[in-house]
């Protein structure tokens, strides 16, 4: 019986995974077909968390450069492949390490605290990351009068600076994707369903926030729609993580918000560079392969493990 095309590329690379002892890990905002072929689909602290409870040989990480690179710090001797090695990150590129380097010398009684959205240069100059998940978790270990400076994001410091009362120093960096969500858009979709619940994530601009009921991480956001009694949401992030949200509630209704109506700006050009092509190429070459050098891997690793100690 002749295999379709739709079920083509999906059984070679479920094929290529078992025989290679291969984990596919993908994040929420890759496209249906990645997620639904992944061992693991999730948020960037259940991604780390999961790299290292593998005991597969190869990870092929359907993400971006700068979670392929977690991977292979948290794991530098397993082979960490990426379906395109250029499937950055505009949070993470909005900090070069050289500036950063400098802005960070400006305050020498200051702790770094990193989000996990920067290269792994930034993780070596950091003394704790975190996700948008455990982001309160990890300010709010260290003693009330600590100095800290937060990198890159400054929409999620700004956030957290607000709901701990902090005065975090904030590094000047933003997600061209969510930072784009305009409040007008969220207003007018909420003025059409009044009976719908805006939920948004916190790397959106301070605007859209206090229009929010929900704020949280990919995977927080996932879970309220689940258990909220509402049957409509207003989503204030990337389009991929409707896939899951359609999937475990198929009775709910899911309105993303336009960032722009003529543009699919919500769609992460970067996350969305990854196609099922590339996927079995990767798997099939095994290449390109994420590498680093040991002495990056050995620093960067100490904020990450410190990280997933403070989140148990
Ligand atoms: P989380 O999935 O951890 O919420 O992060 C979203 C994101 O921007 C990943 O690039
Ligand atoms: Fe980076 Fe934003 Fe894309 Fe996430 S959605 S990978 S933060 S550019």
């Amino acid at each position: 019986m002749k295999t379709k095309v739709s079920e083509y590329l999906p059984n070679k690379i479920k094929k290529l995974k078992k025989d290679k002892n291969a984990v596919i890990l993908a994040h929420y905002y890759q496209i249906p077909e990645i997620q639904d072929l992944a061992d693991f689909v999730g948020d960037s602290l259940g991604l780390s968390q999961n790299v290292l409870k593998t005991s597969a040989d190869i990870i092929v990480f359907a993400g971006v450069h700068f979670m392929a690179e977690t991977a292979k710090i948290l794991n530098p001797g397993k082979k960490v492949l990426i379906p395109d090695l250029n499937a950055g990150c505009s949070l993470a590129d909005s900090c070069p390490p050289d500036k950063f380097r400098n802005f960070k010398k400006k305050y020498p009684d200051h702790v770094v605290i990193s989000y996990i959205n920067c290269s792994a240069q930034i993780k070596t100059m950091s003394d704790v990351i975190c996700t948008s998940s455990n982001a309160v978790k990890i300010v709010d270990s260290f003693p009330e009068n600590q100095k800290i400076i937060f990198a890159p994001d400054k929409n999620l410091g700004g956030y957290i600076n607000a709901i701990t009362g902090r005065n975090m120093v904030l590094w000047d960096g933003s997600c061209e994707v969510h930072d784009v969500i305009k409040s007008e858009a969220v207003i007018n979709l909420k003025a059409k369903n009044p009976d719908a619940m805006v939920i948004a994530h916190p790397e959106c601009k301070a605007v859209i926030l206090q229009l929010a009921d929900f704020i949280g991480s990919t995977t927080a956001l996932l879970n309220f729609t689940l258990k909220s009694k509402a049957k409509k949401f207003i989503v204030a992030t990337e389009t991929g993580i409707l896939h899951q949200m359609k999937k475990v509630s198929p009775e709910k209704e899911f309105l993303i918000v336009p960032s722009d109506e003529t543009c699919s700006c919500n769609d992460c050009p970067y996350m969305k560079m990854n196609t099922l092509e590339k996927l079995y190429l990767c798997l099939n070459n095994e290449q390109p392969e994420l590498k680093l050098s040991k002495s990056v891997i050995d620093k960067a690793k100490k904020p990450i493990l410190r990280m997933l100690e403070l989140s148990q």
